[in-house]
Formats: C-alpha cells, structure tokens, sequence
C-alpha cells in the first residue's frame, strides 16, 4: 500500500498495527476470489487463537476448582466459534469457477499446515500418535508448548476425580502428550451427573458448556465439508488427501467422547 510522505499514522493504526495488518494479504493472482480467501482465511487464523486463550483461561480456572469461571471462559469461546462457523457463509460466495481460477496458486498449501488449528485441537484433547510426534520432530513452538499442558478434557477428568467421582486412575495420571481414550467408567460418571442434575449442579453447568463447545466445533467442521463439495466436489485436496471423503472421516470424530455417548443410556 502505498502513502503520502506526510502521512501520519493515527493512534488506532499504531496501537494495533493495522498498517502491518493490511499489507499481509498478498494474492498470487490476478482471479477476483484470492483476496477474499486470503482474508477469510487470516480470521479464522486468529479467531483460532481467540478461542485458544478462552480455552486455556477456562482450563487455568478448572484447575483451581472455579467453575463459574470456567463457565464463563467456555461460553466466551463458543460466541467465538459460532463467528468461526459464520465465516463459511464469505466464502460461500465465491463460486466454484472463480475458485479453480487461483486454485493452482495455493500448491500444497492445506489448513492441515494449520498450527493454530491444531493447538485448538491439542487444547481440547485430539491429540493422536502421529500428530504428536509430528510437532515435537518438528512442530511450531506453540504447539510444544500446548503438548506440555493436559489438555482441557484432562483438566475436566481430573477436577471431576478431586470432586469425588470415581474417575479411573489410568485418566488422571497420564503424560498430557497421550491421548485420552473414551472409557466407560467415565461415561458411567456423566450419567450420573445428568440422572441427577440437582445433586451435580456444578458439574452438570460444566458438561453443558463443554458440549457446546465440542458441537460448535463439529459443526465447524461439517461447514468446512460442505464447502469443500460446493468448491472441489470429488477432487482430491491440496494436501494430497481425497478431499471430502477424507474429511468424512474427520467428522466423525467427537470431542470429550464419553459426553456425548452416554445419552444412549439416559
Ligand atoms: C475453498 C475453500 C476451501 C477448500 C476447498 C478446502 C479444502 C480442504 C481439504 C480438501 C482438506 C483436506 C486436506 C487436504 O487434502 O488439503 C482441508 C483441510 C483443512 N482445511 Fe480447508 N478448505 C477450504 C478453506 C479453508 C479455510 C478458509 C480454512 C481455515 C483457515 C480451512 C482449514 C482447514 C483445516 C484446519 C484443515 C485440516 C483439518 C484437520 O486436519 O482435521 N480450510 N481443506
């Protein structure tokens, strides 16, 4: 962007650099599309990293038995992600023409290369074998530093096990870099706390503020796949995955597991 050599930056351009700001979209092509994709994909970047420090403020106040606290960091989060799911509806309006015009653009560049979408993974609890050690050979920074901390459902086993509930050991005392596996004794626990809601008030506030955390990420995620078959149908990504199908898959995955299985038995 070009300026006047007079011109002097006013404090809201200062404070918050967006003089910096507005330089960092770059398209590669000439395609109308690029720079609202480019954009759109800058947001949700740093809306990622918004909903990382909502989860980590509800994670830090958890492990100081405040719930109340917790509860208000995980409803802060999810105003956020729902901001996140609304962003699909910008880039719904590119359609698939203008979208092949700077595809070749991207070359392998994928939202897999994401490190702020996978620390909010990590945050939450997807943490498998191969994404860990991926980031500990050779995984940006903060991403280390999240795979250090348990993750946020960790946090939720082990406040739940200083409460009282018979939370298997084998939960609460492993390294935060392995993931946990859903487990039926924890299961058992939530639906204790949902047959008697009145007994559990705490814990019953905390597991409904954590579902809607976990279903507004799955529903982030299913957005994200219908967009990609608005905008590849059956092409493979630029990951070099099959696309949609591929993404499917991811789909199916639930965050805080035992939270949502143990409605069958309610
Ligand atoms: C035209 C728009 C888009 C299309 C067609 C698209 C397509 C895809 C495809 C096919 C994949 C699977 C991996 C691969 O082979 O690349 C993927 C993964 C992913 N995309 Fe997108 N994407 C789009 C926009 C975005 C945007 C704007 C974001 C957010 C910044 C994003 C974030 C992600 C993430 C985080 C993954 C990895 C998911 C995981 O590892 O679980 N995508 N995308």
């Amino acid at each position: 962007m070009t300026r006047a050599p007079e011109y002097v930056a006013p404090e809201y351009v200062t404070y918050a650099h967006m003089d910096e700001l507005h330089e960092l979209q770059r398209p590669r092509s000439e395609a109308r599309g690029e720079m609202n994709f480019i954009l759109i994909s800058h947001v949700k970047e740093l809306l990622f990293r918004a909903v990382i420090d909502d989860l980590d403020t509800a994670r830090c106040a958890l492990q100081r038995d405040d719930v109340a606290d917790t509860c208000l960091a995980l409803a802060r989060a999810t105003r956020t992600q729902r901001v996140l799911v609304a962003c699909w509806e910008s880039m719904n309006g590119m359609s698939v023409d203008e979208y092949v015009a700077f595809r070749d653009v991207l070359n392998d560049a994928s939202g897999t290369q994401s490190f702020a979408y996978r620390a909010l993974e990590f945050v939450m609890g997807n943490r498998p074998e191969r994404q860990v050690t991926a980031a500990i050979r050779d995984g940006h920074a903060m991403l280390r530093a999240e795979l250090a901390e348990p993750s946020l459902y960790d946090a939720v086993l082990q406040y739940l096990a200083r409460q009282g509930f018979p939370i298997p050991v084998d939960c609460v005392a492993k390294p935060p870099t392995q993931q946990h596996e859903s487990n039926p004794l924890v299961e058992d626990v939530w639906l204790e706390i949902y047959r008697h809601p009145d007994r559990h008030l705490e814990t019953h506030r905390l597991a409904e503020c954590l579902l809607e955390v976990a279903y507004q990420f799955s529903h982030w995620r299913s957005t994200h796949l219908l967009v990609v078959e608005r905008m590849l149908g059956g092409k493979n990504g630029t990951a070099g995955t099959d696309g949609a199908p591929w993404l499917r898959t991811i789909n199916e995955h639930r965050f805080f597991p035992e939270l949502w299985t143990f409605r069958t038995r309610l």
